[in-house]
């Protein structure tokens, strides 16, 4: 509490403690130690024949308990902060702790830093250190969505190990993909396609890219409200975010229901925005832990 704000303040909540303190303890004598503690009372009523409601003095253990906190807690006050805004003798602060572990952070990369955003992917996805380093931002940041092992969470958030990318999978493309976030945005169709226009919609999709796929009844519509992002072919457009509706990975799934709402309702997966909340360090680590894959290949 070294911000208190005035010394008044300050010196009224340290007065309150040590007056209390003391009142504390002198009760405690008094139950135990007074002139007529442990006197048994022998007037009163007398219960049931022979229960008197006696007054025998507490157990002596309790006294010790009692004793033991109240050492316990002068040794407290003594040490950490605790009476007014004395900062006690070990000077313990939260910001104390936070300035410590950010000394962590500095010392575990040191003078690296800059070089680690500045170095070549494949220089770091050699060092084996830094992966890890990579990994443990990764699990902070990540895994909630993506899980530990950046296979995603089907339906919800993609996978970043299969090697198929949404928005692109080179460097710059991922690290805007981190740095900035995504915002996909796919309106729904059934308002333009009808009921019926979604269910043929569906069952073209599913051939799409087959041989069977020619002449079939939704292909029209495909052509004039698909291929803007999709493409001809259904291969997609990375900068738009379409994702290719021809290859065995689907963002939200391929059973006939996944597809009649992706196409019906629409879909707008959104990936937060890391640019403030990671350093270059950081994003450049994350950039080769995602990226480790493809290069190797
Ligand atoms: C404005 C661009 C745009 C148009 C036009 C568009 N889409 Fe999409 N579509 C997207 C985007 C972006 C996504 C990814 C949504 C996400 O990630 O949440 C998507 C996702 C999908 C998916 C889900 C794919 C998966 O992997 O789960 C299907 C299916 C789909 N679109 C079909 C269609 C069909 C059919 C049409 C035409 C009727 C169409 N789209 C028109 C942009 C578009
Ligand atoms: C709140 C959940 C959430 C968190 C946290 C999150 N993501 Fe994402 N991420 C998503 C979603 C959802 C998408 C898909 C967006 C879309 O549909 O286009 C995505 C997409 C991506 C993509 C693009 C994938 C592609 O196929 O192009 C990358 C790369 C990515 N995330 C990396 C990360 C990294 C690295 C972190 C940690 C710094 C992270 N994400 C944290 C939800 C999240």
């Amino acid at each position: 509490m070294p911000d208190m704000p005035t010394a008044f303040w300050s010196g009224w909540i340290a007065t309150v403690t040590i007056v209390s303190f003391v009142g504390l303890v002198w009760f405690i004598f008094s139950v135990y130690f007074s002139a007529d503690a442990g006197q048994e009372e022998s007037e009163g009523p007398v219960w049931d024949e022979n229960l008197r409601e006696g007054s025998n003095p507490a157990p002596m253990w309790w006294f010790w308990l009692i004793l033991a906190l109240m050492v316990f807690s002068v040794l407290y006050l003594m040490l950490y902060p605790g009476l007014g805004s004395y900062a006690g003798a070990l000077r313990w602060s939260q910001g104390g702790r936070l300035n410590e572990s950010m000394v962590d952070y500095e010392s575990e990369f040191g003078g690296l830093r800059s070089l680690i955003a500045e170095a070549k992917l494949e220089t770091l996805q050699a060092d084996d250190a830094l992966l890890r380093s990579a990994q443990r931002v990764f699990d902070r940041n990540c895994a909630v969505c993506h899980g530990y092992d950046a296979a995603g969470q089907a339906s919800y958030f993609p996978d970043l190990t299969d090697g198929e990318w949404q928005w692109g999978g080179s460097p710059e493309q991922i690290e805007q993909s981190i740095r900035n976030g995504r915002n996909a945005v796919m309106v729904g169709w059934s308002p333009i396609l009808g009921d019926d226009g979604v269910l043929q919609m569906v069952d073209y999709i599913k051939r799409l890219g087959q041989d069977d796929a020619g002449g079939h009844p939704a292909q029209p519509k495909y052509d004039q409200l698909c291929v803007a992002c999709h493409g001809l072919d259904g291969s997609g457009n990375a900068a738009l975010g379409a994702p290719s509706l021809i290859d065995d990975t689907w963002l939200y799934g391929n059973s006939d229901s996944a597809l009649q709402h992706s196409i019906a309702i629409g879909r707008t997966g959104e990936m937060p925005a890391f640019g403030e909340r990671l350093d270059e360090t950081q994003i450049r680590l994350l950039v080769a832990l995602l990226t480790q894959n493809s290069s190797q290949e």
